[in-house]
């Protein structure tokens, strides 16, 4: 292959790099793992370039294929007690595959929704669709009713694979998918439905015999391989419209990491989403390693399935760290394989707990958005950044932080309408220019939002941008530190309050398990004051003088949440991020609301029962706020 020559001349000044290393060592502590991640990223950049120029186009399925070949015993996936090598799952997939071709008449190009549990099935039928030409769009499989038909019909499929676990769900919507003509797919023996077809009885008696490349001849790096739904916190859910190119630069994200051929990957992450089905499954294909796959995440059985298939890499997203450090101790924490856990969302002083707890793991936490065009790792062991800056990184992903107003939720501009970059050390908007390298795709029939995405004459005219929604920090050291999702951040009394902060320090308080921060509007003034939904330890009032000292003493007082609402769980979005958008709207009401309220009172040193009496004071404004 001819190599784009800024590559070899990167490669270069990488080499060079190195030679100088320790005088530079001495004078920039990170320079080490700087180098070793760039010679990665080098390295994986080469591949990528590799495989968009070799004809025919080689995909994650074909990396699959020789996995399957090279080694057609080794266990690719466990699953409730069972193994499934590498060389049965290919076979499984060519009778998927071969079922579908002659029941539902697919052909390449053709998309296909699945709706499936967290099961081998879900990873065989993808593969067998993938070897068809077939994208394949993941649902959800926790929504219903109107937001599955949103998802259904944003991706453009004709045909629905189900599983029987979700039939009902998929009755409840039948009459539509009818009347649009679409084909249902039960992964079962017999369906006695109108309208749904059984396919089980097909696949079985189809042959396992490999499918030609020619069905997917045409299927190329900036073909589409997925839909992915982006969960907002608000509106219905995107299809993000992930390529190939996208599936490889995923995919490379375990390597990137220092997972090796060897490593055992736990999967407990829904496959539906691109930590788990890209990071997590097709991370796994790209090294060839063994998956221990789970239906749902348990915190209860985290630790004995690492110990029991001898896990070397986890993954985690949000919460996940958190529910594993609320599990009872026990003596055996630290007896396991686990050394890597690679995700995102983890807070410090969870992180810093967990490594306390569970041993010397490297925590990866990454940050990228499915539909973005910038992403970072944290290859260094910074606690508390997600990543780290370096030029040759910015290089092909050039991106920029730029002021940000959190009261219009829009970026600052200056007298000619461009935005203007955020000072180091202040938090401003990630923005990633929109090129060849890292380009934008959007969303699957959905323009307004896709637009809604691209920002315009950023440091020039004319210049477009990806707007991440995503509030970040430089430091002096180039470690980048997400502060928060546009939107979980608020104003109040001229000041910005980013609710992950706020919700650290409360859960410092003994008898607060989870904390959901957000700013509610008050008849009257400006901005947002804090309120937060809390949930409780078990066995726990709210203890109002701790809440309260643990406020005060962390937090200026603008910060403080001045309302507290106790609820029985909060409620999240399928990757545990909590959800806002309603309780904003809900407010602090005590007439309204049946949740428990308190309100934190200055001069009584304390939390307060939020009476009808105080409501209507603050409201008079007879109480100062
Ligand atoms: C885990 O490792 C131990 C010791 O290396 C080995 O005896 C055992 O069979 C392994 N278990 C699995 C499920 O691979
Ligand atoms: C980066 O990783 C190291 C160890 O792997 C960890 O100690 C540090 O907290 C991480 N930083 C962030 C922000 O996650």
């Amino acid at each position: 292959v001819d190599l784009d020559p800024m590559y070899i001349w990167f490669t270069v000044l990488a080499g060079l790099a190195i030679l100088s290393f320790s005088f530079l060592k001495t004078f920039f502590p990170y320079f080490g793992e700087d180098c070793a991640y760039i010679r990665r990223s080098i390295k994986l950049g080469v591949r990528l370039l590799k495989y968009k120029k070799i004809k025919p186009f080689y995909s994650i399925l074909d990396c699959f294929l020789d996995a399957a070949q090279r080694h057609p015993a080794k266990i690719f996936l466990h699953f409730e007690g069972r193994e499934y090598s590498y060389g049965e799952v290919d076979k499984q997939s060519n009778k998927v595959a071969r079922a579908l071709q002659a029941e539902a008449r697919l052909k390449e190009g053709d998309s296909v929704a699945l709706f499936l549990a967290n099961e081998p099935n879900f990873v065989w039928t993808w593969l067998g669709l993938a070897k068809l030409g077939c994208p394949v769009a993941l649902l959800n499989f926790n929504i219903r009713s109107k937001s599955l038909l949103h998802c259904f019909s944003c991706c453009g499929a004709k045909v629905i694979i189900i599983c029987p676990e979700l039939q009902d769900a998929v009755e409840e919507v039948l009459p539509t998918l009818r009347e649009q003509g679409i084909s249902v797919y039960l992964l079962s023996d017999s369906c006695s439905v109108k309208g749904i077809n059984s396919l089980s009885d097909q696949i079985a008696q189809a042959s396992d015999q490999p499918l030609s490349r020619d069905l997917r001849a045409n299927v190329n790096i900036r073909s589409t391989a997925l839909y992915i739904y982006t969960s907002g916190t608000t509106g219905l859910p995107k299809a993000a419209v992930v390529t190939h190119e996208r599936v490889w630069a995923a995919s490379f994200i375990q390597a990137l990491c220092g997972v090796t051929a060897d490593d055992v990957f736990y999967i407990n992450l829904p496959l539906y989403h691109s930590a788990g089905f890209l990071i997590g499954m097709s991370g796994a294909i790209e090294r060839g390693i063994t998956i221990i796959l789970r239906k749902k995440f348990s915190a209860s059985q985290f630790w004995d399935d690492c110990r029991k298939y001898n896990v070397t890499v986890m993954q985690y997203i949000g919460e996940t760290m958190r529910y594993l450090c609320n599990t009872p101790k026990k003596d055996n924490e630290k007896n396991h394989k686990v050394r890597i856990a690679i995700g995102n969302g983890v807070r410090t002083d969870v992180w810093s707990e967990f490594l306390d707890r569970f041993g010397d793991i490297k925590v990866r936490e990454l940050y990228a958005a499915t539909e973005g065009n910038i992403g970072f790792i944290n290859y260094t062991s910074k606690i508390g950044a997600v990543g780290r800056a370096n030029f040759v990184h910015r290089f092909f992903f050039p991106y920029t932080l730029i002021k940000f107003d959190i009261e219009k939720e829009e970026p600052v501009r200056n007298s000619q309408g461009l935005c203007i970059e955020a000072a180091r050390g202040e938090t401003g908007l990630l923005v990633g220019r929109i090129t060849q390298r890292s380009p934008f795709v959007g969303y699957a029939g959905n323009q307004q939002q896709t637009e809604k995405k691209r920002l315009r004459d950023v440091l020039k005219k004319g210049d477009l941008y990806f707007n991440t929604g995503d509030l970040l920090r430089l430091d002096h050291e180039n470690f980048v530190y997400f502060q928060d999702r546009v939107g979980d951040t608020f104003r109040w009394k001229g000041e910005n309050v980013a609710t992950s902060e706020v919700a650290d320090i409360l859960t410092m308080a003994h008898c607060i398990l989870e904390a959901n921060v957000y700013g509610v509007k008050v008849e009257g003034h400006e901005g947002r004051i804090g309120m937060a939904a809390v949930t409780l330890k078990e066995g726990e009032d709210f203890d109002c003088s701790d809440a309260f000292k643990q406020v005060v003493n962390y937090l200026p007082a603008y910060a403080r949440p001045r309302f507290i609402r106790i609820q029985p769980c909060l409620e999240m979005t399928g990757t545990f991020k909590m959800k806002k958008v309603k309780l904003v709207e809900e407010g602090f009401n005590p007439a309204h609301i049946k949740d428990l309220l308190y309100f934190l009172d200055p001069e009584k040193k304390t939390y307060v029962p939020l009476t009808d009496t105080i409501y209507r004071a603050i409201a008079n404004r007879e109480i100062k706020l």
